[in-house]
C-alpha cells in the first residue's frame, strides 16, 4: 500500500526524481574534504535561526517600550526561552563562522570561476542579505549596544552626498532612533530578509547543481550533466547511469551514503562546540552578546565604545581606518563588492591553489591574515597605533585583488592531474 502511495504521488509531483538527482544520487567529487561541509552547516544553521525565531516571535514584543522587558521576560519566565535565545543569538555567530569559512573554501579551490561564476554571486547575495539580517536582528533587543550601534551605521548613509540626511530619515521612519525604527526593522527580520535568503539560497544550491560541485584540485570531473536525457532522470536510471559507467564512477560518488555520512561526522562535532558555547559561555567573552547589551537602550547615555558584532568589524576596521567619513564608506561597500568580482578578476585558468605558484598561495595568505587582523582591530577603540595598522591592513587587503589579477593572466602553474587525487 505503500508504494502504491509513493508511485501515485510520484505520477502526479516527481518527488523521488528529483530527491534522487538533487539529494540521494546527485553526483559528488569523491575527494571533496572537510572544506565541503560548510555548505551543509550553514543549511542547518539557516532552519535553526528560522525555527528559533518563530518560538521567540511568541513572546517577543517589538516595541520601543516593551522589547528590552520582553526579552528579559522570554529569559526568565517563558519555558526553555534562555535555551531558544542563546540558540538563536549563538545560531547568528555561527552562521557567519561557517559562511566564512565556506567562502574561504571557494577561495582555496577557485570554486568561484568558470563555470560558477552565477553560483558565486548568488553567494554573495546571501552574505549581504545575511548581514542586513544580522543588523536588524541586533536592533530588537534593544539594548544600548543595539540602540548605538544601529545609529552609528545608519549615520553612515547620511555621508552620501546630496540625499545622504534624507535617506537617513527614511531608513529610521523617524528623526532619531525609535519605536517606528524597531517596528520596521522586526518586519524585514521575522519576514522579508529570511524569504529573501530562502529563496537565494534556493537559486545557490540550482545554480551548484546545473554545473557540479568543483573539487579540491579544482579540475572538472567526468560525471553526469545536468543535460540528462528524460530517460535517464526517471526514478531509478540514474543509479543504474552511475553504475553503468565505469570511468565516471573513478571520479564521483552519490552524494548519499558517502558524503551525508561525512557531513553528519562534521554536523556533530559542530553540534558539540555549539553546545558548548550555548550551555557555558552564551556571551563568549563579550563577542556573541556584548555586555553594554544587557542595559536597557538609554537615547541620553552613550556607551564609552561602540563596536559592532565580530562577524562586522573586518569591514568597519576599513571604515575608520579612511579619515574620511564618505571616502571610508565607499571603501567599506568597494571591499565587498572586490569579493563579489573574483571571478573576473582571477584570470588563471587553475583553479586550485594546490596547483597554482607560490606568489598565489603568498598573496591569499597574506590577504586571510589580514582580513583577521582587520577583525581584531575594528573590535578595539580607533588609538594611533590600531589606526595605522588597520590602514596597512587596509591597503593589504585590496591589494591582494590588484595583484591577483595581475599575476593571474600569466601565472606558472603546477601542471594538473588527469584525473582527480585523493
Ligand atoms: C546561507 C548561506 C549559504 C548556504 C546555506 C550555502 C549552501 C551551500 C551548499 C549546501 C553548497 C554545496 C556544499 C558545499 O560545497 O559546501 C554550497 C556550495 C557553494 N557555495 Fe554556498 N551557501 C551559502 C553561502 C555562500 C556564500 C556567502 C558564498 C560566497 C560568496 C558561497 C559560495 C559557494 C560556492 C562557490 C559553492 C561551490 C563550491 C564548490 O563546488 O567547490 N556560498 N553552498
Amino acid at each position: 500500500m505503500w508504494k502504491n502511495l509513493l508511485d501515485w504521488i510520484e505520477y502526479r509531483i516527481p518527488m523521488m526524481r528529483v530527491a534522487n538527482m538533487h539529494a540521494l544520487q546527485y553526483p559528488a567529487p569523491k575527494n571533496m574534504n572537510f572544506w565541503y561541509v560548510f555548505g551543509f552547516l550553514a543549511t542547518i544553521v539557516l532552519v535553526n535561526q528560522i525555527v528559533t525565531g518563530i518560538w521567540l516571535t511568541m513572546n517577543y514584543v517589538p516595541s520601543a517600550e516593551g522589547a528590552f522587558a520582553s526579552v528579559e521576560y522570554i529569559m526568565r519566565d517563558v519555558d526553555y526561552g534562555w535555551l531558544l535565545r542563546y540558540m538563536h543569538s549563538t545560531g547568528a555567530s555561527a552562521f557567519f563562522v561557517v559562511v566564512y569559512l565556506h567562502m574561504m573554501r571557494g577561495m582555496l579551490y577557485g570554486s568561484y570561476q568558470k563555470p560558477r561564476e552565477l553560483l558565486w554571486l548568488f553567494g554573495m547575495f546571501i552574505y549581504l542579505a545575511l548581514m542586513a539580517e544580522a543588523f536588524m536582528g541586533y536592533l530588537l533587543p534593544w539594548g544600548q549596544m543595539s540602540y548605538w550601534g544601529a545609529q552609528v551605521i545608519i549615520s553612515l548613509f547620511g555621508a552620501i552626498p546630496v540625499i545622504g540626511d534624507d535617506l537617513t530619515l527614511w531608513i529610521r521612519g523617524d528623526y532619531v532612533i525609535s519605536g517606528a525604527t524597531l517596528n520596521r526593522f522586526f518586519a524585514l527580520h521575522v519576514i522579508a530578509l529570511p524569504l529573501v535568503i530562502v529563496v537565494l539560497v534556493f537559486l545557490h544550491i540550482v545554480a551548484l547543481h546545473e554545473v557540479g560541485s568543483n573539487n579540491p584540485d579544482g579540475i572538472d570531473v567526468k560525471r553526469p550533466k545536468g543535460s540528462l536525457s528524460e530517460d535517464e532522470k526517471t526514478k531509478f536510471q540514474i543509479h543504474e547511469y552511475y553504475t553503468s559507467k565505469k570511468d565516471i564512477l573513478d571520479d564521483i560518488v552519490p552524494f548519499f551514503p558517502h558524503i551525508v555520512l561525512k557531513d553528519l561526522v562534521a554536523f556533530a562535532i559542530f553540534l558539540i562546540i555549539c553546545c558548548y558555547i550555548i550551555f557555558f559561555a552564551p556571551a563568549m567573552g563579550g563577542l556573541f552578546l556584548e555586555p553594554p547589551n544587557f542595559e536597557a537602550a538609554n537615547p541620553m547615555k552613550t556607551p564609552e565604545h561602540i563596536a559592532p558584532v565580530w562577524y562586522f568589524t573586518p569591514f568597519y576596521a576599513i571604515l575608520r581606518a579612511v579619515p574620511d567619513k564618505l571616502l571610508g564608506v565607499i571603501a567599506m561597500f568597494a571591499a565587498i563588492v572586490m569579493l563579489a568580482l573574483l571571478p573576473w578578476l582571477d584570470r588563471c585558468k587553475v583553479r586550485s591553489v594546490r596547483y597554482r605558484s607560490n606568489l598565489h598561495k603568498l598573496n591569499l595568505a597574506q590577504f586571510t591574515v589580514c582580513f583577521v587582523i582587520l577583525g581584531y582591530l575594528g573590535l578595539k577603540p580607533a588609538t594611533p597605533t590600531y589606526t595605522i595598522m588597520a590602514q596597512v591592513c587596509s591597503l593589504l587587503y585590496f591589494a591582494y585583488f590588484g595583484f591577483l589579477w595581475l599575476y593571474s593572466k600569466n601565472e606558472k602553474c603546477k601542471p594538473l592531474p588527469e584525473r582527480i587525487t585523493k
